[in-house]
């Protein structure tokens, strides 16, 4: 993850939302290094539990070995979040009291080392990779980018980081460099959400999340992108069975941005459960 590693984002508006109680069960879609797990395990001592989920190794070990103190109140899954209804039977939980998601960034080495990013990027087109950095990056570059990129290709195919980093620097006239990010951050970004399909697990998360909500259990999402959240504000508001409980996206305060400047850009959007009957 990007920025600062040890600082969950929005932590006490997730907890004044989410109301943790013992003993109810909740899910951390996004365990990453286990910040946000950490303050629900506290906050709903001594019985409540917290299932939580992450795709990446190194994140769940080293969330794994900063909640061992909670024991059996702490279960983790190695899985996307798209399929949290498959992890959630697996657990045999049927109802839990709240979801959160933090889909913050990841960095850049950490997504592309798979390799998929770069298989992606050496079979797409010209215009569907502009498209993609166009859209997903909103990188007013993108055309540019993704002509360096083919023309890059056929020279030598783009297989590192680095290799990548430097088509895009050098293809972006160094009056379009940005000041507060690396040139290339938001093509990677690009990359990163259509290479995992990043929007489509956001839209089936919130549907499959909502089956297993409790009536008046709340739902809660950080979007770090404005894409995200424009999901995330659609399906919420056309959802029947939730209610929008933030019509606007809450912030981090100032104070918060200070000390964390990751904090910056996040949305954090709330729901909640109606019953079935309404
Ligand atoms: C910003 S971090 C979460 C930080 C966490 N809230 C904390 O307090 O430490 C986002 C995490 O979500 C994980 N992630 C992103 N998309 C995912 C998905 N579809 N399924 C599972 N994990 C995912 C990433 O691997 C990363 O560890």
């Amino acid at each position: 993850m990007a920025g600062s590693l040890h600082t969950p984002v929005l932590l006490e508006e997730c907890i004044r939302y989410l109301k943790p109680y013992s003993p109810g069960v909740y899910v951390d879609g996004t365990l990453g290094l286990g910040g946000h797990t950490e303050a629900l395990l506290l906050a709903s001592a001594p019985g409540g539990r917290v299932i939580g989920f992450d795709w990446d190794e190194s994140a769940l070990s080293r969330a794994t070995e900063r909640l061992a103190l909670f024991g059996s109140r702490f279960h983790f899954q190695r899985r996307n979040f798209a399929e949290l209804a498959a992890g959630l039977q697996d657990c045999g939980i049927s109802e839990i009291d709240g979801l959160l998601l933090d889909v913050g960034l990841s960095s850049l080495q950490l997504d592309l080392h798979e390799g998929r990013g770069f298989s992606f990027q050496t079979t797409a087109t010209e215009r569907e990779l502009a498209d993609i950095f166009y859209y997903y990056g909103e990188e007013r570059q993108a055309r540019p980018i993704a002509a360096a990129i083919v023309a890059g290709r056929q020279l030598q195919p783009v297989t590192t980081t680095r290799a990548l980093v430097d088509l895009v620097f050098a293809a972006v006239p160094k009056r379009f460099h940005p000041k507060k990010i690396h040139v290339a951050t938001k093509t990677f970004q690009a990359l990163r959400i259509a290479v995992n399909g990043e929007l489509e697990n956001l839209d089936r998360v919130i549907d499959e999340g909502v089956r297993f909500l409790k009536c008046g259990a709340v739902v809660c999402i950080i979007s770090f992108h404005s894409l995200e959240d424009l999901i995330v504000k659609k399906r919420f508001r056309e959802h029947p069975l939730l209610e929008v409980v933030t019509p606007r996206p809450i912030m981090a305060s100032a104070d918060e941005v200070a000390v964390n400047p990751r904090a910056r850009s996040a949305r954090l959007r709330v729901a909640c459960r109606r019953s079935n009957r309404e």
